[in-house]
């Protein structure tokens, strides 16, 4: 979380900086500062947004161009100005930001404090900048070595961006476990730093990505100096990214989030089309020949990841088992690794995460790897440290998703995973090949679907201003839909704040039926063939406490039409491709209670997208 960003070159820095903090926002928007260098640093910090940062920054920072920029996910310390970054040492000769948590910080301010440094913040990060001035003056370093020599006494996870007074030709900067990507141009006479790509690739699409422990310095006309924080010199490779800068647009959509829903006809197409055969007959992941043998022969496949991601894994759960007939277990990463799992060298290990990025997932992952496990991951983020890392990437083809609440990236990852089941199934010959043409058939039917399903937005819309007082939601489903509650319900929480839980439906008895009554609405999955008559007793049941009943059925359906109070209706699939379908009545009807209710639907409150910190 957070979001850094740094220009040097011989462009007027500011607006560089604050347009890039902007593109950054869904890392955080607790509070954004910024720093400019010329003979002094000018810093401005204010709580909140960009906005309110952009509205203090005055003529002074004209023409300076050297600067680095912050957008803050608070962890240590309220969101206030003073916790706001950039921080500033001691002896106001340096400066700098950061994304991640400084583990031993304690440890080192109280060091710190010993040797008669003060603090003016509640941050790890001002922590840091002094760690950093203390090395300096104690050894004597430039910036780049005294940056290096602190680092080998920080525990924690880090991308930031330093400048220091006496040396205002440079900006040093690092990463460890938190993303950093470094814009460079053929001359070497600017250079652009930022979380992410999307913020460089307006200026330039050549893009060095950091390893952990990396250490560089950027000097206007030198090539970048690359070094571990030992000092051994490490070499780099540019590469050329290719980013759509229409993904990272509003265009006419009143948020992110709405554009990045209605974006999932194409972006589900794109990720299908993406992993077929040139004749869209065949499955084909590339690359995948050398790990083909192993994924056959697996004994069992984890799945690890967070949030969102995480429900795609147990519908990858359900698809695998089903179709390729192998042992599939779904963890949430934050718990796998730090349980003593079982791992062997013929597991495989399957992250699944839009960013690439997330702290847990990352982790899980790298254990998994330490222990001997084939690791693959399904991503959206081309060079992030998951795809890098693992043995082999799947990539989901949605773009560049900015809305907190994911959406078109979770269809992409449940369109890759059902592609791997169906290759899976095929290649294990626990499906017959008609089964899995028949099915890849069907899957590239789904863009359209999901179309007709968009295009029933505005009933949506007015069934879901019937909730908007609802301070509470019950979301059931049964088989591969019992995930799609799960999203539904988190999707309804995490922008709209109305508590709500998604269960198994046939679970309900067990528990949430005695919350049943006319003030709690339930929204019931029940599109699927096997467990339909299950859900209409289900749904008499809540009828019979006086529940309210919102329930996503097909177009053909009856029984529960008569049942429920509102339906959303949806095209008829194959049970096991209707999650893509069934998410998307769940996904609009989030946004718009939320929308009603004045939400701030791309950024809601304590939320971030990419959670680098554990
Ligand atoms: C955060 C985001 C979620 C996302 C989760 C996992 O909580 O708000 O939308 O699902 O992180 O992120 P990942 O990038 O690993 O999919």
């Amino acid at each position: 979380m957070c979001g850094i960003v740094g220009y040097i070159g011989g462009k007027e820095a500011a607006p560089i900086l604050v347009n890039g903090l902007k593109k950054l926002e869904y890392r955080g928007y607790d509070s954004a500062g910024i720093a400019v260098l010329e003979n002094d640093f000018l810093v401005y910090k204010q709580s909140g947004k960009v906005s309110n940062l952009e509205a203090i920054i005055d003529a002074k920072v004209k023409q300076v161009t050297t600067g680095i920029a912050h957008t803050r996910w608070a962890t240590h310390g309220e969101p206030t100005q003073e916790n706001a970054h950039p921080h500033t040492s001691n002896n106001g000769e340096i400066i700098l930001v950061h994304n991640g948590i400084i583990e031993n910080y304690k440890f080192l301010k109280d060091e710190l404090i010993r040797k008669g440094f003060h603090f003016l913040s509640q941050t790890d990060t001002e922590v840091l900048v002094n760690y950093i001035q203390y090395i300096q003056d104690k050894n004597q370093l430039n910036i780049e070595d005294a940056l290096k020599k602190a680092l080998q006494s920080v525990n924690g996870a880090y991308a930031l961006a330093v400048l220091d007074k006496k040396e205002p030709n440079k900006m040093v900067v690092t990463r460890k476990g938190s993303p950093l990507a470094i814009g460079v141009t053929d001359t070497n006479d600017e250079f652009y730093v930022a979380s992410d790509a999307i913020p460089i690739v307006e200026h330039t699409q050549s893009l060095v990505y950091l390893n952990d422990d990396e250490v560089v310095t950027l000097e206007r006309g030198k090539k970048l100096k690359v070094q571990d924080i030992y000092g051994v010199t490490k070499g780099y490779k540019v590469k050329n990214i290719d980013l759509d800068l229409n993904q990272v647009n509003k265009g006419k959509y009143e948020h992110y989030m709405l554009k990045e829903i209605f974006e999932q006809p194409s972006t589900i197409e794109n990720t299908l089309y993406s992993h077929l055969n040139n004749e869209n007959t065949q499955i084909s992941f590339d690359k995948l020949e050398e790990l083909k043998e192993k994924l056959i022969k697996a004994k069992r496949i984890i799945i690890v990841s967070c949030g969102t991601s995480w429900h795609a894994g147990i519908v990858g759960e359900y698809v695998i088992e089903e179709l390729a007939r192998i042992p599939v277990e779904v963890e949430y990463a934050s718990e796998f690794r730090y349980r003593n799992p079982i791992i062997t060298d013929e597991d495989i290990v399957m992250a699944i995460s839009q960013s690439g990025e997330t702290a847990d997932t990352l982790a899980a992952l790298r254990y998994s790897k330490s222990m001997g496990a084939t690791t693959f991951c399904i991503c959206n983020v081309f060079g992030s440290s998951m795809s890098r890392e693992c043995d082999f990437t799947a990539y989901t083809y949605a773009g560049a998703e900015v809305g907190v609440a994911s959406t078109k990236a979770f269809t992409a990852q449940v369109a890759v995973i059902t592609l791997l089941g169906i290759q899976l199934g095929l290649e294990r010959g626990t499906i017959s090949k008609d089964t899995a043409d028949g099915l890849v058939k069907e899957i590239k039917s789904l863009p359209l679907e999901v179309n007709k399903v968009l295009n029933t937005e505005k009933h949506i819309k007015s069934v879901a201003k019937n909730f908007v007082k609802s301070s509470s939601f019950l979301f059931l489903g049964r088989g591969i839909n019992f995930p799609i509650a799960l999203e539904g319900a988190l999707k309804l929480k995490e922008i709209s704040y109305i508590h709500a839980e998604g269960y198994p439906a046939a679970e309900m008895k067990h528990g949430p039926i005695a919350l049943i009554e006319e003030s709690l609405p339930t929204l019931m999955i029940a599109t699927n063939n096997n467990f339909y008559d299950k859900l209409v007793s289900n749904a008499q049941e809540i009828k019979a406490r006086k529940g309210p009943i919102v329930a996503v059925v097909n177009e053909d359906d009856d029984e529960m039409t008569h049942t429920a109070d509102f339906v959303f209706k949806v095209p008829r699939v194959s049970d096991i491709l209707q999650p893509i379908i069934a998410v998307v009545p769940l996904q609009l009807f989030s946004y718009h209670v939320a929308v009603y209710r004045g939400c701030n639907v791309d950024q809601p409150r304590n939320l971030a997208k990419s959670v680098t910190v554990e």
